[in-house]
């Protein structure tokens, strides 16, 4: 059976903390998609680790971790991280797997990037400028390098081929940049990715899967940047929810079990487009102070808002959602009162749909408010020490979404989580 944990909002839920605590209940951790654009963030030992391309299991010796084909990987940054991991002892050759099938994010990937992003003005997307977008469009171009073509002999010949496509593209986006300086370290770094394991992992993960092994998939980024379903143009460029999973794994839907849906107990979102329940005021700024809301990629500041019951909702359906985490609970513990949106209201017409026009859409979210706790989350450590009012905060989110909460996070520690079941 393949699990699936992800992200139900605009990325950053908190996905790495509730891998790394349900890791040992399986034998295998699979990223799916995306690449370094994501940042998930662990404590291990007490020392903070934040984890872009590699799985978040890889700090549980006895597991295997795998990069699956749907994901992008940069040759250069995968190795800064590899090296980050080793120097505290993980030893990656053994529990790190890489499908032959993942594509590779060249430096050009990243200079088209910037000139995209460069392009659109104040429309941009907000990217975090690691190449993504391009190298998935190569992907669906059929242009695309993968993990497995950096084995064959004529790789220099290919690479050569897309990178004069670039600079072609480059120099009619007006937009320079000396790509022969990155060139070096990106070789360098294509000879250490080659030390790993590569292997076809669709065959050997099925083999798995039959053999009776546990899969944990990971996702990354969250399910209102997916490509198809998100809050499109500002989106990633990947399918980030459940059923990305099969394609990009190369696994069948028969095999999916749970489906863990991760949801802050407010919004964030990093980068532009909409984003109905923002607080713009005092209290957008506390809870960016109070849940610590800077990028953990980019360090930008995150903009921060109530919970949108309607996106999650939303959300809830497009994955299947089977047990919802709540994080960051304990970072509501200073607000004066704790909103809730449970619709929208849209040139005076109510609706819980999420629009497809809602990037012009003048939104008003409604929302239920509930008061301050009387006890602080971040001390509390079983269900049964939960304070009334959150009790009601966690009813309001179950009824309206209808899946129960499996697990409430009250802290950044491996171990600071309530079960509720
Ligand atoms: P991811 O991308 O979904 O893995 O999330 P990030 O790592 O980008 O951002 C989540 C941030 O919240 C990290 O700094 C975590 O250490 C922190 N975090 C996770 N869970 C909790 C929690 O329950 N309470 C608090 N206060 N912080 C948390
Ligand atoms: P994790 O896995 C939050 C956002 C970017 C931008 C948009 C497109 O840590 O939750 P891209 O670089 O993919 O072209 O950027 O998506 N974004 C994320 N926001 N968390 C992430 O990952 C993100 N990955 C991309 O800020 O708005
Ligand atoms: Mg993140």
């Amino acid at each position: 059976m393949v699990d699936v944990l992800l992200g139900l909002q605009w990325g950053d839920e908190g996905k790495g903390k509730i891998v790394d605590f349900l890791a040992p209940k399986y034998d295998i951790i699979a990223r799916f998609q995306g690449g370094p654009n994501a940042g998930h963030t662990l404590y291990w030992n007490d020392k903070k680790i934040v984890l872009h391309t590699i799985p978040s299991g890889v700090f549980h010796p006895e597991l295997l971790n795998v990069i699956g084909n749907g994901v992008v990987i940069d040759p250069v940054s995968f190795k800064a991280e590899c090296e980050e991991i080793e120097s505290l002892g993980v030893d990656l050759i053994r529990s790190l797997i890489i499908s032959e099938k993942a594509h590779i994010i060249l430096p050009t990937h990243k200079a088209l990037d910037k000139a995209s992003e460069l392009s659109k003005g104040i429309n941009k997307i907000g990217s975090t400028l690691k190449g993504i977008g391009p190298t998935y469009m190569d992907k669906t171009g059929r242009n695309g390098l993968r993990v497995g073509d950096l084995l064959q002999k004529d790789f220099k010949e290919r690479y050569n081929t897309l990178k004069e496509k670039h600079l072609t593209l480059l120099k009619q986006m007006n937009f320079e940049e000396d790509i022969s300086i990155l060139e070096e370290d990106f070789f360098a770094a294509v000879e250490a990715l080659k030390k790993y394991k590569i292997i076809a992992v669709d065959y050997w993960l099925n083999d798995q899967i039959v053999q009776g092994k546990k899969v944990l998939a990971e996702g990354a980024q969250g399910t209102m940047l997916d490509i198809d379903f998100g809050t499109y143009p500002f989106v990633t460029s990947s399918n980030t929810i459940t059923a990305g999973l099969c394609t990009g794994l190369g696994i069948a839907p028969k095999w999916v079990g749970k489906v863990f849906g991760i949801s802050k107990a407010y919004c964030t979102r990093v980068g532009s487009g909409p984003f109905p329940t923002e607080l713009l005021d005092e209290t957008g700024d506390l809870l960016r102070k109070t849940g610590n809301e800077f990028g953990s990629t980019t360090g930008r500041p995150r903009r921060c808002g109530w919970i949108d019951l309607v996106a999650l909702k939303y959300a809830c359906m497009l994955n299947g959602v089977t047990d919802l985490i709540i994080t960051k609970a304990d970072v509501l513990d200073e607000m004066p009162n704790i909103g809730l949106c449970t619709a929208y209201q849209i040139d005076g017409e109510i609706t819980q749909q999420f629009p497809f026009d809602i990037n012009n859409a003048t939104i008003q979210p409604e929302f239920n408010y509930i008061n301050q706790w009387d006890k602080k989350l971040s001390t509390c450590i079983n269900n049964d020490d939960l304070p009334h009012n959150f009790n009601e905060f966690i009813t309001q989110v179950e009824t309206f979404t209808n899946v129960k909460i499996s697990f409430v996070s009250n802290g950044v520690g491996r171990n600071q989580l309530i079960i509720r079941k």
